[in-house]
Parts: structure tokens; sequence; C-alpha cells
């Protein structure tokens, strides 16, 4: 091999080391912006795969959501059909307005002035909010209002300080608080700090969530799960096709390795006709 071969061998080495680089970082950092005041955004993980949660989802952000929000982008068959939802239970259950057919666009149910002026901003579309503001943002989101008596509707939110949307789920998840909390201290070794006594030292620190016993229909595992629905939900309607692409995917991978394995082979096949 010549010094001309070896130098290009080397730059092909370089590119794809760094194109191999580049797009594992990209995967990692396509998630959403931080959450504001609430600091790193929960993570979430979707699956969906798992029809019952997205039907769940499904029936939340039908009854709690579209009021206000549409999902223009979307046609009601499309959701009934990839959810699994037989058409027949889907438009007698979840479908309120009888003049809606399977071909519609979810164009939702507000009229974008009357609505602006409602809220001083008009609610605005979901499609594709779950890849606008990222999955992990969506799902703090939902979690984070706040009681805050200086707001319009009384509510506050950590991820998205001043929102104009009123806590909608108040009901199910009761009423949340900000509160300050004793923790202790830390030793810059990692441990407590203690007094002489053996006590632990504590400092208030505020800024916690709490939510009012008895004030909510759910406990807080329940509302993080129709929480949990309801994004995974929305990560479904901003890419229909992602769990079809997903599988592909895999299954083009799959091909790959056997493809290189075959030709590996091959490749033994007719080199030993050169000696
Ligand atoms: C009473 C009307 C109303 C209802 C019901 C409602 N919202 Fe909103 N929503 C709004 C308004 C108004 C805004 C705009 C807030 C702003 O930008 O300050 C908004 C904003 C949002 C945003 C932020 C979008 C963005 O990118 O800025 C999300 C996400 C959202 N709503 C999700 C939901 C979900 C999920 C539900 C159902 C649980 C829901 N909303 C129910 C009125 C509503």
């Amino acid at each position: 091999m010549n010094q001309k071969n070896i130098m290009n061998i080397k730059i092909i080495k370089f590119f794809t080391f760094f194109s191999l680089v580049f797009s594992i970082n990209y995967l990692y950092s396509a998630e959403g912006g931080p959450c504001k005041d609430y600091g790193e955004c929960d993570k979430f993980k979707y699956s969906l795969n798992d029809m019952e949660s997205l039907q769940r989802g499904a029936s939340t952000f039908l009854n709690y959501c579209y009021g206000c929000h549409s999902l223009q982008y979307s046609r009601w068959g499309r959701v009934a059909k990839d959810l699994q939802i037989p058409e027949d239970i889907f438009f007698d259950n979840l479908i309120f307005d009888k003049s809606i057919k399977a071909g519609d666009l979810m164009t939702g149910a507000m009229v974008d002035e009357e609505s602006a002026q409602w809220f001083g901003v008009a609610p605005p579309d979901l499609t594709l909010v779950s890849r606008v503001r990222g999955d992990d943002w969506l799902y703090s989101y939902l979690r984070t209002y706040y009681e805050d008596s200086s707001k319009q509707y009384g509510v506050n939110n950590l991820v998205y300080p001043g929102t104009a949307m009123p806590n909608v789920l108040a009901a199910l998840q009761g009423n949340q608080k900000l509160i300050c909390k004793n923790i202790p201290i830390l030793a810059s070794n990692g441990g407590e700090k203690r007094d002489d006594l053996g006590n632990t030292l504590t400092k208030e620190k505020c800024g916690f969530l709490e939510v009012e016993k008895g004030t909510g229909t759910l406990t807080k595992d329940e509302f993080n799960n129709v929480i949990y629905d309801l994004t995974n939900f929305l990560v479904y309607v901003g890419e229909p096709a992602k769990a079809t692409r997903e599988r592909i995917g895999w299954y083009v991978i799959f091909y790959f390795l056997i493809f290189t394995a075959l030709s590996a082979l091959l490749y033994r096949e007719y080199h030993k006709d050169y000696h």
C-alpha cells in the first residue's frame, strides 16, 4: 500500500469516528429545554406499544384538554385505528359532537379570537407540542402547578412561570403548594453534619412541591400515572408513525448485520482464488 492510500484510510477513519461521536451526542441532546424554576425536567420514557396507556391518555385529553386545545394535524379515524379502539366505541364514548366523521381533522372546539380574549393567549394547537417542547418538559409541566394568589387563576407553574393556562387537573391532583423544609446540611465528604450531641444539623430550604392531603381525588402515584399516559398520547400524536419507524429501524439493523456476515463469508470465499 502506498503512502497516499494510507493517508486516505486515515482520513476516512477520522471522519467515521467523528460522525459517530456527533450522532450519539445528538441523540442524547434532542430532548426539550430545561424546566426553568423546576430545575432539571423529570425524565420521561415513552412506551408507544402500550395501547392501554395511549387509550387512557387519549381519553384524558378529550375530556380535559380538547375543550381548549386542538390536534389539528390528526384525524379522528387515524387515532382510533392506531390506538386499536373500535370506531363505534370510540365515537360513542369519546366524541361528544355527533356531526364529526372519522376522516375529519381534530380541529378543536374553540374559536381562537374568543379564547385569546379569555386567556390573553389563544391555547396553542398541541399536535406537535411534544416535539417542540420535548417529552420531559411536558411531563414535568403538567405536574408542577402550585397555588399563587398573585396570579389570575390563583395558580402558577414552576416549569412555565406565568403560564396563561389554568390548572385544569387540580380536582384530580389536589391543591399543590410550594413549601419550605428543613433538610440535613451535608459535609464536604457527602455525610450529614451533626452537632456535638450527635443531632443532625439542618437548614431551611424552600421551593418544594407538596399536595395538601385529601384535596385531590387521586393519590400522587395515580396522578403521575394519568400524566404519564397523557404525555405518552401527546408523544404518539406528535409522530404517529414513531412506533413503526423504530420497529423497522431494528429490522434494518438486523438485516445489515446478517448482510455484513454474508458478505464477509463471500469475501473469504473469493479471496481463496487469489493464491
Ligand atoms: C381552559 C382552557 C385550557 C384547557 C382546558 C387546557 N389548556 Fe393548555 N393552555 C391553555 C392556554 C391559554 C395556554 C397558553 C399558555 C401560555 O402560553 O401562557 C395553554 C398552554 C398549554 C401548553 C403549552 C404549550 C406551549 O408550547 O406553549 C401545554 C403543553 C398545554 N397547554 C397542555 C394542556 C393539556 C395536556 C391539557 C389537558 C390536561 C390542557 N392544556 C388543557 C388553555 C387550556
